[in-house]
């Protein structure tokens, strides 16, 4: 079966097709008004946490919805991660910042601008701040309310999440969200984006010279790029020399999703240059976007396997250079959902409990075995094998 790789549309660089932009004017102004999500003091101390040398735990849904932000679903969210940060921890001896894909994360790039269902074409699904995901004319017409809709919903997760250790992130995708919850620090006079503490260009958007990485540039949130197969080095010295020209730690991460059978290859090839440039960029692993494949039935799923392949080319990739692991990046239910599959695809499973709004998540159970792995291989002095050996396995 071969790897799902959504081509990018550039149109528009994936922001939505309003249909009243009086509307969307409207929408910003009362973001531009609200209440900041997350203060500045805690971005600044994701950073300072982000610039030691502890690990980066990013997991949680591909997409939120607004259904599913419950106190119960927020609370099996955060055991989810907490018991994934402890596993590793215990096993690695290093310290894990926890973030996760959460309060905020409800917007999707699509690979296909439209839907056709028999005979009907309609506006994809974007996520719940731009439209909804049923399948009729009304639920899929963009509507900038739903920003403002997002941005309340975050609010409440965020209330959920107080006092549990976890930091907020999500792809800082639609501008007409981001922008106005970015303001100027009073006393440092920088600018934070207000709405997650650590922010993330995604794959499609990260264009040097598109409208994302110009934004990201210009906020001091800790920012973390998605690098895909299509990337050379060439273009993380393009990305490291706009968001991270002062060499800072802390500010920049690189999050590779390569793909299993190319991972150790292109990983190492990023980290070379990363050696060779000195950079202190953190270096993650997203072992899940780069191994979507659909089923017989049609429906797209992730096996288990395939994604411990990439985390282990990622983990030899760093040893063999010598670079630093810094962190896992993972699409994870804290609820018992069979989205992905263990060791090969199966629909009967995955009719049983499918419920993603975008890309299938590992349940918890998964997601610990992940966890364990990559407590394991973080472990110092470990033995990761012959890296001939490795590098042969992972093609
Ligand atoms: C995602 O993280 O859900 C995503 C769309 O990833 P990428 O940008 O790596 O494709
Ligand atoms: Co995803």
């Amino acid at each position: 079966m071969d790897s799902v790789e959504l081509s990018a549309t550039t149109e528009r660089d994936h922001q939505p097709d309003w249909p009243v932009i009086s509307e969307v004017r409207r929408a910003r102004d009362a973001l531009a008004r609200a209440a900041p999500l997350v203060a500045a003091s805690d971005i600044r101390r994701l950073r300072a946490r982000l610039s030691e040398p502890a690990f980066l735990l990013q997991a949680g849904d591909c997409a939120e919805t607004f259904l599913d932000n419950t106190r119960r679903s927020v609370a099996n969210r955060v055991s989810l991660l907490r018991a994934m940060a402890e596993a590793i921890e215990a096993r690695s001896g290093r310290p894990v910042v926890t973030v996760g894909r959460i309060a905020g994360q409800y917007a999707k790039p699509r690979s296909a601008p439209t839907e056709r269902r028999s005979g009907l074409t309609l506006p994809s699904y974007f996520g719940d701040a731009v439209n909804a995901a049923d399948f009729t004319a009304t639920h899929r017409t963009p509507d900038p309310w739903n920003l403002v809709r997002a941005y309340e919903q975050s609010s409440k997760t965020l209330s959920y999440l107080e006092r549990s250790g976890v930091f907020s992130s999500h792809e800082a995708l639609l501008l007409d969200y981001e922008q106005p919850q970015t303001r100027r620090s009073a006393d440092e006079g920088r600018l934070y984006d207000h709405s997650a503490h650590l922010l993330w260009i995604g794959e499609r958007t990260r264009s040097l010279t598109g409208p994302h990485i110009d934004f990201a540039a210009d906020i001091a949130n800790p920012i973390a790029v998605k690098i895909g197969p299509g990337a050379t080095p060439t273009v993380l010295m393009g990305l490291h020399a706009v968001l991270n020209p002062d060499n800072i730690p802390g500010r920049l991460a690189f999050i590779f999703r390569m793909g299993r059978h190319r991972a150790y290859d292109l990983v190492y090839a990023m980290l070379s240059r990363i050696v060779a440039e000195g950079w202190v960029d953190r270096v993650v692993c997203d072992p899940m976007h780069g191994n979507t494949v659909v089923s017989p039935a049609g429906v797209k799923t992730r096996v288990v396997t395939a994604i411990e392949e990439e985390v282990r080319a990622f983990f030899s990739a760093c040893n063999d250079t010598g670079v630093d692991p810094g962190g896992i990046h993972l699409e994870a239910s804290g609820d018992d959902v069979s989205e992905c599959v263990a060791t090969r695809v199966d629909d009967t499973y995955l009719a049983a409990n499918y419920r993603t709004a975008c890309d299938p998540r590992l349940n918890p159970e998964q997601a610990s075995y992940l966890a364990q792995l990559v407590g394991e291989l973080l472990a110092p002095h470990r033995d990761f094998g012959p890296r001939m050996e490795m590098a042969m396995s992972t093609r």
